[in-house]
């Protein structure tokens, strides 16, 4: 028997040790004696013969360094954790067709091995569709070019890809014994990602292609059960799982599979353009108690530690390169208070009902229309009862087995021995912390910078095609950018050019932004929103007599990650484009010829390498005092600051970019401001996003984590591009500390 994950109090380090190695020791030899096994029954995941409250949480591995993978399982272990649950990430690990990525933050054995050695469970969820906010997906953007592919139904080649990557990383995890079944710490894995509702909309074939994926799943033999979450009509032997706010109002889809909350969502994640979401603890403890005392007997908060999408990893379009999430650890690792401590609280006063909660179903009484006991008797052993209160607006006084008990608002009082309460929802004893950002000792020094040049095409890089193409198909998303540029010629008796109105260009476009040049100046920038991808240009532009160049740089913030067959979704200028204004009327230039350039020229040279070649053409900031113009690149250095806390950018003077430390990419930026509404926040009620709103008329995100372990000493190099035009002497690196 495991009893090893149990996280009733802190332990000491030394007896931490200590129960470590009886893990192993119960696991890895214990498994060649017994026979290790996860199977399940109508109350519970059961690990080795045994039935578990099992509370789990999601860190995804690629959205913080190694370096930070132990401290923030420790947390999590430490927070009454059991389980860690991650995604796969089909499109990091296989970047392009055949050949694999595992090394550095895609070490998924490395991560899972540091929960193991934690003496946690793991669930993973192998999609290898995984929505998450992640760029497509999760799907490696040449599996759209696979002839003849569909996503996520009954296609040939799309199974044959699905089944293929899938036995990959089934085999991995195999050869590296961790499954439960040898050993290790996986209890179960996640094939596909709430498909339900899009298999529906797919009719006969959506269900032919979702009853294949449970097959090909259970065929690999892994030992653990599988899960489909949001899958209500999965087959035997996947269990359904429920995945929302709430999920008491959840049941599995057979009476002899257990009730598994595979996202409990502890907060919400971020677009550019859009506010912060909190979700108050209290609800989210609300939430989970009203779970547990239904009979659920696993859930798992998503997120637990949301991280960082560093580099262009953030689905979308728009999806902040921040993940934070309001989880109770933050972006950078650090414990935000008082949710950690609450969940915490909340973790034990469950744990000590777990014996109660496994051995039978609770009795239900009602005190009044919307205050409830859920009480479990069991033959032996003590009683453990949930008083629950729905009434967002008042308290509640309630008389149970002779005492009264008096139950705050929208709250429930967990008492472990029906008697004593040892919890209240609502009622948060931990004290609250504030974060801030404090300026660090490290200045940028060396400014230099340089302009992507507009006028001179090298024509290796570029090709000319009549009329407009699709985005995607061009840059194989190897790059955010894309350049269409024409010339018009404008004829010297032009009425505008003596005096009339001047012209105006329609740029229509499916995503995400536009900046539009002519004649090599910046004329204006339009951008989508992540619900409506489609959006117009239309202003003023200056032409002249003669030749212009018209220069249209497309912008892709994201693929987008999810939605009915979004592999067909089109992104960048599609049209119209017309110019309306001149003497003949409109002129379409939809259909004449357009030369194209996937990505910059910096990107082409790779600037943001140390290692940039010498006829860069670099500038001293200094020298040129333009720091406001568009399209540059920027480069900097700075020392280390001393100390440990984590580390941002403050990029409140830019505009848009992307940010690289030493080569590496910290996300793309936009200090694009947030819009919503900031009314204040009550824990009571029915909890959505629209609820809780924070930061409004401020930029959505203004600080990018820059994580330690990518930094030297001395001499880091902070290479940036810039669209819209800032000024990067502002750029500060500051610390994220508490305020104490
Ligand atoms: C869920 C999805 C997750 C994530 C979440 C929102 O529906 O399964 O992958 O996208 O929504 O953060």
């Amino acid at each position: 028997m495991v009893s090893s994950q149990s996280s009733k109090t802190p332990m000491e380090p030394r007896s931490n040790f200590k129960w470590v190695l009886l893990f192993l020791l119960a696991t890895q030899l214990g498994c060649q004696l017994i026979s290790c096994s996860v199977t399940y029954d109508s109350k519970s995941i059961v690990i080795n013969g045994e039935r578990r409250i099992l509370i789990s949480g999601s860190i995804h591995y690629t959205r913080s360094t190694p370096e930070m993978w132990e401290d923030l399982v420790m947390k999590a272990k430490d927070g009454g954790l059991d389980v860690i649950d991650t995604y796969v990430f089909w499109n990091v690990h296989e970047p392009s067709q055949g050949n694999y990525n595992f090394e550095g933050r895609y070490d998924l054995v490395r991560f899972l091995k540091i929960v193991q050695k934690a003496g946690m469970y793991v669930h993973l969820r192998i999609g290898p569709y995984v929505c998450a906010e992640w760029n497509f997906g999760g799907f490696p953007v040449w599996l759209k070019y696979v002839p003849n592919i569909s996503f996520r139904t009954d296609n040939e080649p799309f199974k044959r890809a699905m089944k293929g990557f899938t036995e990959k990383i089934v085999n991995l995890m195999k050869s590296e014994k961790m499954f439960e079944s040898q050993g290790g710490p996986i209890i179960l894995s996640q094939v596909e990602n709430e498909y339900g509702s899009v298999g529906k909309a797919y009719g006969g074939a959506g269900y032919n292609y979702m009853t294949w994926a449970a097959n090909m799943a259970v065929k690999l033999d892994t030992g653990v059960p599988w899960v489909m979450c949001k899958q209500d009509d999965a087959p035997d032997p996947i269990i359904n799982t429920c995945n929302g706010f709430y999920c008491d109002d959840f049941s599995p889809n057979k009476p002899y599979k257990p009730t598994l909350w595979t996202e409990t969502w502890s907060g919400w994640f971020t677009e550019f353009g859009g506010p912060i979401y909190e979700r108050p603890v209290q609800d989210l403890a609300f939430g989970v108690a009203r779970f547990i005392q239904k009979g659920g007997s696993f859930f798992n908060y998503y997120m637990f530690h949301g991280g960082t999408n560093f580099g262009r990893s953030a689905g979308g379009p728009f999806i902040t390169t921040s993940y934070d999430y309001d989880a109770p650890i933050d972006e950078y690792g650090l414990i935000r208070q008082p949710k950690y401590g609450h969940l915490k609280n909340l973790h034990k006063a469950i744990k000590q009902c777990e014996p109660a909660l496994l051995s039978v179903e609770p009795d239900i009484t009602s005190f009044g229309n919307l205050q409830q006991a859920h009480v479990f008797s069991p033959k032996s052993g003590p009683c453990a009862a949930f008083l629950s209160n729905y009434d967002p607006n008042n308290a509640a006084k309630v008389t149970f087995n002779n005492k009264h008990y008096t139950l705050p608002p929208w709250s429930i009082s967990i008492l472990p021995d029906c008697n004593n309460v040892a919890f209240n929802t609502a009622n948060v004893e931990v004290e609250s912390t504030k974060m801030e950002m404090k300026p660090s000792d490290s200045d940028m020094f060396s400014w230099e910078m340089f302009t992507e040049d507009l006028t001179v095409s090298d024509e290796s890089s570029t090709f000319t095609a009549t009329g407009l193409l699709e985005q995607i198909n061009i840059t194989r998303d190897t790059s955010d950018y894309l350049w269409y540029t024409t010339s018009v010629d404008v004829g010297s008796s032009e009425s505008f050019l003596r005096g009339g109105e001047p012209p105006k260009l329609l740029v229509q476009s499916m995503g995400h932004a536009l900046h539009v040049f002519v004649n090599g100046e910046h004329s204006g920038s339009s951008f989508g929103t992540r619900k409506h991808r489609r959006f117009t240009y239309k202003e003023t532009i200056n032409l002249r007599a003669g030749s212009n160049k018209i220069a249209l740089l497309s912008v892709a913030m994201g693929l987008p990650n999810m939605g009915g067959h979004y592999e067909t979704w089109e992104t960048g200028v599609l049209g119209p484009v017309a110019l309306y204004g001149l003497d003949r009327g409109k002129m379409d230039l939809a259909w004449v010829n357009w030369t194209y350039q996937a990505g910059l020229k910096g990107e082409a040279m790779n600037v943001i390498s140390a290692n940039t070649n010498s006829y860069m053409k670099w500038t001293q900031d200094s020298l040129i005092g333009q720091k406001q113009k568009p399209l540059t690149w920027h480069k900097a250095y700075f020392n280390e600051p001393d100390g440990d806390e984590p580390l941002a950018l403050d990029m409140n003077s830019m505009g848009k970019g992307e940010a690289w430390i030493n080569g590496q990419s910290i996300g793309r930026y936009w200090s694009t401001y947030a819009n919503g509404d900031c009314q204040g926040c009550h824990y009571a009620g029915v909890y959505r996003p629209l609820t809780c709103q924070l930061g409004c008329g401020q930029p959505t995100q203004r600080w990018y984590h820059v994580p330690r372990s990518w930094l030297k000493p001395s001499n880091n190099l902070l290479v940036l591009f810039e669209e819209l035009g800032g000024d990067p002497t502002k750029i500060s690196l500051v610390k994220r500390s508490t305020v104490q």
